[in-house]
C-alpha cells in the first residue's frame, strides 16, 4: 500500500463525511493517513463517531482544541504543515465547510499538493456564516470539486471554476445513513427515553446566528415553547448551545416536562431519533439532507440554505425569524398535510465509490 493520500476530519460533521472514503479506500487497499485537527475534541463530539463508524484510530492528532477563528484555523495550518511536509502526499482529501477545511486545503496547495473537496459548490450567499467563507475559499483552492447538488454545479460555474474540476457525485453523508440504517433501527434509542414512533419532534440547535445573543437565543426559546405545547420534544444540546444558555442565564427556561434534554448524541443514537421523530427542528446543515433522505419533515430555523434540494424535493422549509409560518407548518405536521418529499438524484449510497474511482484516474 503507497500512502499518496491524506485526509482530513476536524469536526463532528466531517466524521460522517470520511468514514465512507475510508471504507472504499480500504476495501479497494488503497493506501492513506488520515488526519484529526482536533477542533472538536469532546468524546461525545468526536471519538464516539469513530466508535460508532468503526473509523480506527487517526494517523496523526494534531490537538488543535476551540479558540477564535482565526487562532483555530492558524494552529491547523502551523501543525498539518509539519505532517504534510513529511508525508509528502499527492493528495489530500477535505470534506464539508469547517475551519479545519479551509486550513488545510490552503497549507496544501502552497506546498503544491492536490486538493479534493467533497461536497463543493454549495452556497448559502450569507457571509456571516463563517462555513461560507469556507466554502467560497475552499472550491477556488481545490482541484477536484465533488458536488452532492445540483445547485452546486451552476454556482460553481457562476464563480468560473474550470468545469474539468468539478465531478457530480452525490451526497457521501448519504452513504453512511445507508450503511448504517438497520443498525440505527435496531438500537431502538428512542424507547430509552420513554418515547414512542412519531410521538416528538427532535430539535438541534448551534449556529452563532441562533444562539450566539440573548435575544436570539431567547427566540429559538419562544419557539421550543410553543413546539413543546403541542408534542413532545427531544434535544440534544450542543456544547456553544449549553456555554450560552448557561451565559444569559436562560437555562431554566428549558426545565418542562415536555423537554427532553440530553449531551450531544452519538451517530446512531441521533439517527434512531430522527428515524422515529415526527419532525425535526434545526439548523444544522447536514440534518436537513439526512432528514430529506429519510423524509422526515424538517423546519429550518434559518433564513437560508446551502442545500437548496432539501427544500425543492427534499421535506425542509426553511422557517428563519417568521413565528407564525413554524406555527402553520408544525400543524401542517401534526395534521399530516405536510409535504411528502421525492427523492434526491445521486443520493444512492454510491458517493464515495463514484469519488475513489475518479482520484484512482486522475490522481493514482
Ligand atoms: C463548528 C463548525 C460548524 C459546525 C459545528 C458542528 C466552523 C467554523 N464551525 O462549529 O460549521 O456546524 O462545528 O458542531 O468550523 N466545544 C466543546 N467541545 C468540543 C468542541 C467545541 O465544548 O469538542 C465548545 C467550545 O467551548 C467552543 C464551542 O463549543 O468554544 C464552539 O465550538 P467551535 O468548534 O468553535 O464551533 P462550533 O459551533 O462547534
Amino acid at each position: 500500500m503507497t500512502n499518496n493520500i491524506c485526509i482530513i476530519g476536524g469536526a463532528r460533521p466531517n466524521f460522517m463525511k470520511i468514514a465512507p472514503l475510508i471504507k472504499e479506500l480500504e476495501s479497494q487497499k488503497i493506501g492513506f493517513k488520515l488526519i484529526h485537527t482536533g477542533q472538536h475534541y469532546d468524546y461525545n463530539m468526536s471519538k464516539i463517531f469513530f466508535d460508532n463508524l468503526g473509523i480506527s484510530e487517526p494517523d496523526f492528532f494534531l490537538n488543535v482544541g476551540s479558540a477564535s477563528h482565526a487562532v483555530q484555523t492558524a494552529k491547523i495550518m502551523i501543525e498539518f504543515e509539519k505532517v504534510i511536509v513529511e508525508e509528502k502526499p499527492r493528495l489530500i482529501i477535505v470534506v464539508g465547510d469547517v475551519n479545519s477545511t479551509i486550513a488545510c486545503a490552503l497549507v496544501a496547495k502552497k506546498l503544491q499538493i492536490e486538493v479534493a473537496h467533497v461536497e463543493a459548490g454549495l452556497r448559502s450567499f450569507d457571509e456571516k456564516m463563517p462555513e461560507e467563507i469556507n466554502r467560497k475559499l475552499t472550491d477556488q483552492l481545490a482541484d477536484y470539486l465533488f458536488v452532492t447538488e445540483e445547485s452546486g454545479l451552476i454556482n460553481l460555474k457562476n464563480e468560473g471554476v474550470d468545469p474539468n474540476k468539478v465531478f457530480f457525485v452525490g451526497n457521501i453523508m448519504i452513504d453512511n445513513l445507508v450503511r448504517n440504517l438497520e443498525e440505527a433501527q435496531g438500537s431502538d434509542y428512542y424507547k430509552e427515553l420513554d418515547l414512542s414512533k412519531d410521538s416528538y419532534g427532535l430539535v438541534t440547535i448551534h449556529r452563532p446566528s441562533n444562539v450566539d445573543t440573548k435575544i436570539d437565543l431567547e427566540r429559538v426559546i419562544e419557539v421550543l415553547n410553543h413546539i413543546q405545547s403541542k408534542i413532545k420534544i427531544v434535544f440534544p444540546i450542543h456544547p456553544r448551545t449549553q456555554k450560552n444558555l448557561k451565559k444569559f442565564n436562560l437555562e431554566q427556561e428549558l426545565n418542562k416536562p415536555n423537554i427532553i434534554l440530553t449531551e450531544p448524541l452519538g451517530y446512531l443514537e441521533f439517527l434512531n431519533l430522527m428515524m422515529n421523530a415526527k419532525f425535526i427542528l434545526t439548523d444544522s446543515g447536514g440534518i436537513q439532507e439526512e432528514a430529506s433522505y429519510l423524509k422526515i419533515p424538517i423546519l429550518t430555523l434559518r433564513q437560508n440554505t446551502e442545500r437548496p434540494i432539501t427544500v425543492e424535493k427534499g421535506t425542509n422549509t426553511l422557517i428563519g425569524n417568521d413565528f407564525n409560518k413554524l406555527k402553520t407548518n408544525v400543524d401542517k405536521i401534526l395534521s399530516n398535510s405536510y409535504k411528502k418529499g421525492q427523492d434526491i438524484e445521486m443520493w444512492d449510497g454510491k458517493t464515495a465509490q463514484r469519488i475513489v474511482e475518479i482520484i484512482k484516474k486522475k490522481v493514482l
